[in-house]
């Protein structure tokens, strides 16, 4: 098993490609309303990508082992879907969430990251489905610093999902991430504390926790891609880039619209 440790060189390549990342999201938020069909919001950001940043769109034509390629430049994930899902024709309605996942390589290094989009008026209980699934991402990288150890990440957004009565999705994971799209480790979004692989200054990977509103099981779509809640609970999920610095972490995807850090973690946590 092999963890790159990054470059000063391969850091600062990671700060632009981060922050064109989170750019892609800045941009596309206010085309998410009632109407708008995930292909327009595939199609927008593709041409943002490539004829405003100069970025590839790194999810298009991906093919892992086992995988056909990837047929669109973003992924967008909506209600019960969990991730990958593929943009089509049908229009976003009142009330859904959607996912959106953007991954960008720019001068040969990958920034990826994903926020949850209210769809008009929200009901409550997606809401906090949402903002507890941005906690439980937020409580991750408040634990990453040198020393620290990926299970103790894990055991945290697995506490706080569990906690409110949320299960955490086992099959998919974070992930080391540089000049490859997917590099070890997998960072895993439950566990044990003490547990796992030591973090070292100059690690990078996303935290991206996809947490169910109802049970933890999966389905896989027969296109190959699309993944969703068995008993079609809805899903959400949150992710950035994180670094391991030499005192604690630089979140990487981050730009002008980032949301500030849950209100949770600014006050002391208890118990
Ligand atoms: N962006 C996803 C992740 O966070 C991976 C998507 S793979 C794709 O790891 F091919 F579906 F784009
Ligand atoms: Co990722
Ligand atoms: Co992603």
């Amino acid at each position: 098993m092999t963890i790159v440790i990054k470059t000063q060189e391969d850091i600062e390549k990671m700060r632009i490609a981060g922050r064109l990342a989170s750019e892609v999201l800045d941009y596309i938020t206010p085309f998410v309303k009632p109407g708008v069909t995930t292909l327009e919001l595939n199609r927008l950001c593709h041409e943002y990508m490539v004829n405003v940043q100069g970025t590839i769109p790194a999810p298009l034509n991906y093919c892992p082992p086992g995988y056909t390629p990837y047929p669109a430049a973003i992924c967008t994930s909506v209600n019960q879907v969990i991730c990958h899902g593929i943009p089509n024709d049908k229009p976003l309605k009142n009330g859904d969430v959607v996912n959106l996942d953007i991954t960008v390589i720019k001068d040969g290094y990958h920034g990826d990251n994903s926020r949850m989009f209210e769809v008009g008026t929200v009901a409550s209980h997606t809401r906090r489905l949402s903002q507890v699934t941005y906690e439980c991402m937020w409580l991750g990288i408040e634990l990453v610093k040198p020393g620290a150890r990926l299970g103790d990440i894990g055991a945290a957004i697995q506490r706080h999902a569990e906690k409110n009565g949320y299960s955490v999705v086992r099959e998919f994971c974070g992930h080391g991430i540089g000049k490859k799209f997917h590099e070890e480790p997998q960072v895993l979004h439950y566990g044990k504390p003490g547990t796992g692989v030591e973090l070292k200054a100059g690690m990078i990977f996303t935290i991206e926790p996809m947490i169910n509103a109802g049970k933890k099981d999966i389905r896989s779509m027969p296109d190959g891609w699309t993944i969703v809640t068995k008993d079609r609970s809805i899903s959400a999920q949150w992710e950035h880039t994180i670094l391991v610095t030499e005192t604690g972490y630089e979140v990487l995807t981050q730009s002008a619209g980032s949301p500030a850090k849950p209100v949770l973690l600014s006050a002391p946590v208890t118990a």
